[in-house]
């Protein structure tokens, strides 16, 4: 199977993901450091900005992305319907690969 190679990220829970795209977890960081870091803390930024805008009040990126319930597809759900009080952030669903790319290679 081709797509073998990305197997782990791209497992499609939604049919018409666009699996063209492989997730890049380097276009996953600078989502996060765009659109994660006003909450949660990211660990491998550049502490200046990031360290003081997360809050010990959310979990932080590490954590998540090292706890093993946590895996893609959970992720891709929660990304897409996340629970109150975390917004929805509309990210597309390109971004919301990238983003859990990134957050798998933090866990490696
Ligand atoms: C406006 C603040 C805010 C932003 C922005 C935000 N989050 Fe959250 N996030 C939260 C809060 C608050 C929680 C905790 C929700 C809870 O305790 O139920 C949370 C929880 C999560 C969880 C679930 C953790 C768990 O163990 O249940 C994940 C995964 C997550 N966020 C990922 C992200 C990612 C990835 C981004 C960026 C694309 C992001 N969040 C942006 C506030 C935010």
């Amino acid at each position: 199977m081709k797509t073998g190679l990305c197997a782990g990220v791209l497992v499609v829970a939604f049919p018409m993901a666009d699996v063209s795209q492989a997730a890049d977890a380097e276009a996953g960081r600078s989502i996060a450091d765009r659109w994660c870091a006003a909450c949660h803390v990211i660990p491998d930024g550049d502490a200046d900005s990031r360290a003081v805008r997360g809050t010990d009040a959310v979990p932080t990126l590490s954590s998540i992305a090292r706890d093993p319930n946590h895996n893609p597809n959970w992720l891709r759900q929660w990304l897409i319907f996340p629970h109150p009080p975390m917004p929805d952030l509309n990210l597309t669903r390109s971004e919301t690969d990238d983003v859990i790319a990134y957050l798998q290679a933090m866990a490696r």
